[in-house]
């Protein structure tokens, strides 16, 4: 063959594979046409939706509440509608985290713009980035305990300063990745992520404290909190990446796991016990840092720096949030343990509905 009829043949193949690709590719156009108008249309029911059975549910409540009491066949016919009214609103809401958010949240805008979507449509796609945050946070603690513990040897400014930025910017981050798992679904508390925004601000105010004799008397206490701290949050991913496995496997039959709900329940406040009592330690060296600034600042001659006053209102406030905190969860896991929408909520949370 000559080179000419090779290369004639090959614009030919070229041609139609060409126009073949620009086929299927207007196709994918056309799909995708069609399914933003799906998905506004599904956005707009499920929001209208939602509304309804809010109401719904107020006035079955306020019924429940009145002095009238409804007959047997009344009664029944409530049950029956307060079962299904929990079914309805856990699949409107598994609805809602099918569908793209409306809106990235004021902090995500900031960073990232209003106009690019951070939504995971898919419950499969949603474990993956929450454990991919999980495993982050256990990576990027174990460096910063060996940070901490090479500023503990060698106890320069310039490591500190290391130490420090490196946990602003992790916390930074946090509150980033914390934003979208929000705006995904997650239920993390807004303390937490509140934690996160004021443990940067901290980390950043103490690197900012000049290297006097008032810094070095705190430099101490600061790194054990720190260390212990990182100790304490390795064995909190541990937990929360057991629980996400869990729940990921929940009502799987293939998967490796087999589990129920009553053994995910029992697992979780197992885990929760062990975890407690360090934390509550946790809570008491914040709530003690923060004595010990005050201490300074008023009997110590540390009132020149106005990084002490500060540190401590910030380590009071952190140390008292994370109590009431840890309070209201506890308090509500127990209150919600046999809960039927609690339980429906768990169950479908990182499961893919199957069509
Ligand atoms: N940071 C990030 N996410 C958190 C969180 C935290 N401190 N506490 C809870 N969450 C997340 C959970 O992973 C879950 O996420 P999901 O909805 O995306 O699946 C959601 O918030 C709801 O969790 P919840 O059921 O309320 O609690 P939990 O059983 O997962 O965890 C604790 C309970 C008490 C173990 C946990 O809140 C905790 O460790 N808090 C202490 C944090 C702290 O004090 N840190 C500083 C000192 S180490």
């Amino acid at each position: 063959m000559t080179s000419y009829e090779s290369l004639i043949e090959d614009w030919n193949t070229l041609v139609a594979n060409f126009e073949n690709a620009e086929k299927s590719h207007d196709e994918y156009l056309r799909l995708q046409k069609d399914t933003t108008r799906l998905q506004n249309n599904s956005s707009r029911s499920v929001k209208s939706l939602l509304k309804t059975s809010g109401q719904v549910k107020s006035y079955l409540k306020k019924l429940e509440q009145s002095k009238d009491k409804p007959g047997e066949d009344e009664n029944e016919k409530l049950e029956e509608i307060n079962r299904r009214m929990i079914e309805i609103r856990t699949r409107l809401g598994e609805m809602q985290m099918e569908l793209p958010a409306e809106s990235n949240g004021f902090y995500l805008k900031i960073i990232l713009g209003s106009n690019l979507n951070v939504s995971l449509l898919n419950p499969d796609d949603r474990y993956r980035y929450k454990e991919e945050y999980e495993s982050f946070k256990m990576t990027v603690t174990y460096f910063i305990i060996l940070t901490l513990f090479l500023a503990y040897i060698f106890p320069y400014r310039a490591m500190d300063a290391i130490c420090n930025f490196l946990m602003v910017w992790y916390y930074c981050t946090l509150t980033i990745r914390e934003a979208i798992l929000r705006v995904n679904g997650s239920r993390i508390k807004g303390w937490w992520v509140a934690h996160h925004y004021i443990s940067t601000v901290l980390c950043g105010i103490i690197l900012t404290w000049r290297d006097d004799q008032c810094y070095k008397q705190f430099r101490g206490l600061f790194i054990f909190l720190s260390i212990y701290i990182c100790l304490v949050q390795l064995m909190q991913c541990r937990y929360q990446t057991g629980c996400l496995r869990r729940l990921h496997s929940l009502g799987q039959r293939q998967s490796d796991m087999d589990i129920t709900i009553e053994g995910f329940s029992s697992w979780m406040f197992k885990g929760l016990t062990f975890l407690l009592p360090f934390l509550i330690v946790a809570y008491i060296i914040q709530g003690y840092s923060s004595y010990r600034l005050f201490y300074m600042y008023l009997y110590q001659d540390c009132n020149e720096d106005w990084q002490v006053l500060a540190l401590a209102f910030l380590f009071a406030i952190v140390a008292a949030g994370n109590c009431f905190t840890i309070l209201r969860i506890v308090f509500r896991k127990i209150q919600e343990r046999y809960s039927l929408s609690t339980r429906s909520r768990l169950v479908s949370k990182y499961r893919p509905k199957a069509i």
